[in-house]
């Protein structure tokens, strides 16, 4: 089991990427190990191999994943992750009805594989910077308390 945080992205556009490279960085000053990694080259399986995982994760189309990410989604219904803490910020847009889908259903898939919640997942908006600093900060918190 690694103590290094691992820092998941699923993104089309690169804000979720930015922001997991931002937080890694963050973490990494904090003295935590950190790695980060596209959902695309993760094999869910490998999540029992940590015990924390951060996910940063976009919504597109009308709710759907990034297309990259369908695969790691998809295979998270088999997963028993009881040792797993996790917390996922959900990057979307109110201008459509299914505000941050993706990330409420990657939030409930590990809930359901047994998983902890560090903290409770964050919403973002397009306009997400304090959003972003809240989480991080909740994250940070935790890590630190742990
Ligand atoms: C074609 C398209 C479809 C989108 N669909 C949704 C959606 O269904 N729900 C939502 O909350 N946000 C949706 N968004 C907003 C993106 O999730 C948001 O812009 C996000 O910050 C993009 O992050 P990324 O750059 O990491 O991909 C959509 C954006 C585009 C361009």
């Amino acid at each position: 089991m690694s103590s290094t945080v691992l820092i998941l992205y699923a993104s089309v556009s690169g804000t979720a990427e930015e922001l997991a490279t931002l937080t890694a960085r963050k973490l990494r000053a904090a003295d935590l190990a950190a790695e980060v990694a596209n959902v695309a080259d993760f094999p869910a399986v490998s999540l029992a191999e940590f015990d924390t995982v951060l996910i940063i994760a976009s919504t597109w189309g009308e709710g759907e994943p990034p297309p990259d990410a369908a695969d790691f989604v998809a295979a998270l219904p088999v997963l028993h992750l009881p040792r797993l803490h996790f917390a996922v910020l959900a990057l979307g847009s109110r201008a459509y009805p299914q505000f941050c889908a993706f990330g409420r259903r990657l939030d409930e898939g590990l809930a359901k594989c047994g998983a902890q919640r560090l903290l409770a997942r964050v919403d973002c908006d397009t306009k997400l910077k304090a959003d972003f600093e809240r989480w991080l900060a909740g994250v940070r918190r935790m890590l630190g308390a742990r």
